[in-house]
């Protein structure tokens, strides 16, 4: 596995791998959820490029930009393991020189739930996805749908700003009990692993109920939010049923509506969402 910092490095070994070429961007501290998109990129191209940024213009300055979890030579195990042929490990001064100055805003979609309660985020993120694109050039990019409304905005810039990539997105992985895998998950101790179960048993109750017929958009946001408030440890920040690419709520369910969620465990936030079907 051939490894890169610089653009010029990235963009040297990039030239050497040949056929369709399948992309990877991630945070690090890689678990099942990113190692899945991995192995659907190999299933799929030539050669497969991952992307380790934790990157800094997606957090706010009250986030966790300084303690979210590192472990870089553990990921790059992981990533060799699965057969990744390049990995750019960019650093911060790589990505955002200095007297950087061009913003990616991708409007509509990035306002409501997560834009809401971190505003500028979906700005950092569409900028450095941009970048990232533009550097690697790659035909396929893999995203989770752990991130529904990233998926989103990554597909609202793309098309808007003919970017050449086709987005490919994989299912949320799990844990046993239904826990979504997050990077984030390291910092529940041991009560608050078992609570942060309560956001799967959220999404479950609303879709046990839309499949006994249930189509009233508030009736299942009213029973997601009674299941997390029956956890002690849990506290709500947003529960919502709605359109599934504008994002907008819905009064009326219709298949395809997407349920989501942010939950905060402690002081730890969690997100999750499911599509109904
Ligand atoms: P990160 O949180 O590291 O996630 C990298 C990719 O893995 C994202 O597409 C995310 O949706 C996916 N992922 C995370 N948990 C998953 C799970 N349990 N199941 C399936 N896929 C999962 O998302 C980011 O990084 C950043 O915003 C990034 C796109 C890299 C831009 O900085």
């Amino acid at each position: 596995m051939k490894q890169a910092v610089t653009i010029e490095e990235l963009r040297q070994a990039r030239a050497g791998l040949k056929g369709r070429l399948g992309f990877v961007p991630t945070m690090g501290f890689l678990h099942q959820g990113h190692l899945s998109l991995v192995a659907q990129a190999k299933q799929d191209c030539d050669a497969v490029v991952a992307s380790i940024f934790v990157n800094p213009t997606q957090f706010a300055p009250t986030e966790d930009l300084d303690a979210y979890p590192r472990d870089t030579p553990a990921d790059l195990q992981k990533l060799q393991e699965a057969g990744v042929d390049l990995v750019w490990l960019p650093t911060p001064e790589v990505i955002y020189p200095a007297g950087f100055n061009t913003w990616v805003d991708v409007e509509g979609v990035s306002a409501p739930l997560e834009g809401t309660m971190r505003p500028g985020h979906f700005r950092g993120v569409a900028t450095v996805v941009a970048k990232l694109f533009n550097v690697v050039q790659p035909d396929m990019a893999y995203f989770g749908q752990k991130d529904a409304q990233q998926v989103a905005v990554i597909r609202q810039m793309v098309s808007d700003l003919n970017i050449p990539v086709e987005i490919v997105v994989g299912a949320t992985v799990r844990e046993a009990d239904g826990l979504a895998m997050s990077s984030r998950n390291a910092y529940l101790n041991t009560d608050q692993r078992m609570a942060a179960t309560v956001l799967f048993r959220a999404l479950q109750a609303a879709q046990i109920a839309y499949k006994a017929g249930e189509r009233n958009a508030e009736a299942l946001r009213g029973l997601m939010r009674g299941t997390i408030e029956a956890e002690p440890l849990a506290r709500i920040q947003y529960v919502s049923c709605a359109h599934p690419l504008s994002l907008q709520e819905l009064e009326h369910v219709e298949q395809g509506a997407l349920l989501s969620m942010a939950v905060h465990i402690g002081s730890t936030r969690l997100i999750d969402n499911l599509v109904l079907d």
